[in-house]
């Protein structure tokens, strides 16, 4: 691409390959819940908001959207503790929940929502996310995955360096400097 911006080094996942993706994902969860009552999809402030704006507008069953703001402390410490920002506007008891998310790093986050809303004895839990870093030590279950990618740091789609490019159509990588 020749446009990119000085900051971006290269485009990782292309416009066309994210929308066909996240279509492809939309297709799933939909046969996958065709059968069970209204979804309930929780994105994750703020990363997630594009893409669950163009999942949800694919799917094919009922549902209904909430979101969930999250801080982490010392991503590169050993802390990482994560805390609640801004929380759901009702209970999620016996609802089918799928949390929607832009990307998994250390997957510290979505660790500590799987044991937050599980703790909520919903009837069901699911992971819904689009780039997944890929690190060594990563084990942490995703039940649909847009794209597995190197670990570099990558802007676009909803993910940000310090608020920036966040609404680039596509995802690429930060130059290093
Ligand atoms: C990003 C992303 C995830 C989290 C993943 O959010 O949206 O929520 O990091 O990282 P982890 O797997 O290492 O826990 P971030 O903290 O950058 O906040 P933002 O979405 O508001 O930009």
């Amino acid at each position: 691409m020749n446009d990119l911006h000085p900051d971006l080094a290269r485009v990782v996942v292309s416009t066309d390959q994210i929308q066909s993706r996240v279509k492809e994902l939309a297709d799933q969860i939909s046969t996958d819940f065709a059968d069970r009552e209204t979804l309930y999809i929780i994105g994750i402030l703020k990363g997630a908001f594009i893409f669950l704006a163009d999942l949800t507008r694919h799917l094919r069953v009922p549902h209904n959207v909430d979101f969930m703001a999250l801080s982490s402390y010392g991503k590169t410490t050993s802390s990482g503790a994560v805390r609640i920002l801004m929380d759901l506007r009702e209970p999620v008891e016996g609802q089918h929940l799928i949390i929607v998310e832009d990307i998994v790093d250390t997957g510290r986050t979505l660790d500590y929502l799987y044991r937050v809303l599980k703790g909520r004895k919903p009837a069901s839990l699911h992971s819904c996310v689009l780039i997944r870093k890929q690190r060594d030590n990563l084990n942490i279950p995703i039940d649909y995955l847009g794209f597995d990618i190197p670990d570099v740091w990558v802007v676009g789609y909803g993910l940000d360096f310090a608020d920036k490019h966040r609404t680039l159509p596509y995802i690429a990588e930060l130059k290093r400097e």
